[in-house]
């Protein structure tokens, strides 16, 4: 058992229990979103002991000199003493300009930021309504109108994706955070093939992937994108990507269903086994996997096995 102390209090931890769990389980106001370690809303600063280095995966060097972690993936391996920063996340304004269904139970949210953006396609930015912050990919490229576009699946008590399907309206306001993470298109290597895997809505950061590569940087070499869902409702972007695939002769898209009894137009299987299976020597390829984090964990650990390097896979697990 270890202590946490936070602004003059003392809190004992449980067995298993990281800083967040116990500060929130104490009543303690801390923000948070992924509780995963991605999205970086927990972000604390340890006043005395060095935090476990696993707490401070993902921040800028000069953040982890200064003992800055995150709570939500910090077991506490000593007692720490723990302060919010004191410089808060900066929070931008944009309106909502569109809001459509892309399938029974995935929308299409359009914002327009009050302001210039810098951001890559495939990036997430944390959206807020009140205290619930979530993270969303990025599934459009940057444009002079300064918008964003997000695929949001609606899950049935899911707190901010309800809010997003049963309140948020055009023209309604709402609040985002800078853009972050490393999965997006990354120039020069032209020739290079890229294997795109992605489960659910882990299709929206591909998107914006394929969208940069395709016509921003007029990527050559092959690029080939496979999307996996139980059944057809989840190809909720079907006709956009045979649209793409049309339009350039270097990208194709597989389209995968993991359920029984579907159409046989489209592969079987799980979609993580179907493209490892296709390309079986990934020594040359640069590989970007986003959705499910279970596929995304095991599929980055096959392609590794099959040849690619870890510095050529790019990987959002969009833990909840
Ligand atoms: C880097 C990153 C990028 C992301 N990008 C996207 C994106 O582009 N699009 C997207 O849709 N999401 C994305 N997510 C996930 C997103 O941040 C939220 O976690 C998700 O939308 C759920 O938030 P919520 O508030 O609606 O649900 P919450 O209130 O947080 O509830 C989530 C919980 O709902 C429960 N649950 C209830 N019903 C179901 C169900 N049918 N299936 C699964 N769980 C269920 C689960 O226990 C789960 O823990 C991303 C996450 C990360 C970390
Ligand atoms: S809540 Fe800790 S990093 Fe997202």
């Amino acid at each position: 058992m270890t202590r946490i102390t936070f602004e003059n209090q003392t809190f004992e931890t449980q067995t298993d229990e990281t800083v967040l769990q116990t500060l929130l389980r104490n009543n303690q106001q801390i923000p948070y979103g992924c509780k995963a370690g991605a999205c970086q809303c927990c972000l604390m600063q340890s006043l005395d002991n060095v935090p476990p280095l696993a707490s401070q995966i993902g921040l800028k060097d000069s953040q982890q000199k200064q003992n800055y972690f995150l709570p939500c993936i910090c077991t506490a391996e000593n007692d720490m003493n723990v302060a919010l920063p004191n410089t808060q996340t900066a929070w931008f304004e944009s309106e909502v300009i569109e809001k459509k269904a892309l399938s029974s139970n995935v929308i299409l949210l359009k914002l327009k930021s009050a302001q210039p953006l810098a951001f890559f396609a495939g990036q997430f930015v944390n959206l807020r309504h009140g205290e619930v912050i979530r993270s969303y990919s990025i599934a459009n490229i940057p444009n002079s109108n300064h918008e964003l576009a997000f695929h949001i699946r609606v899950l049935p008590n899911g707190k901010f994706s309800r809010f997003v399907a049963d309140e948020l309206q055009v023209g309604m306001p709402l609040e985002f955070s800078h853009a972050q993470g490393n999965c997006h298109y990354v120039e020069g290597k032209s020739e290079q093939p890229l294997l795109l895997i992605g489960t659910g809505t882990g299709l929206a950061p591909l998107y914006g992937i394929l969208c940069d590569a395709l016509e921003n940087h007029k990527h050559q070499g092959e690029i080939h994108l496979f999307h996996g869902s139980r059944d057809e409702s989840g190809l909720y972007f079907e006709n956009e990507l045979r649209e793409l695939e049309n339009r350039h002769a270097n990208f194709h898209y597989t389209p995968c269903l993991s359920a029984e009894g579907n159409d046989e137009k489209y592969a079987q299987g799980r979609v993580n086994q179907i493209a490892l299976q296709q390309f079986q020597n990934l020594e040359k390829w640069r590989v970007y996997l986003c959705g499910q984090p279970e596929m995304v964990l095991q599929t980055k650990r096959l392609a590794y096995l099959q040849g690619a390097s870890l510095q050529q896979i790019y990987a959002d697990a969009f833990s909840s």
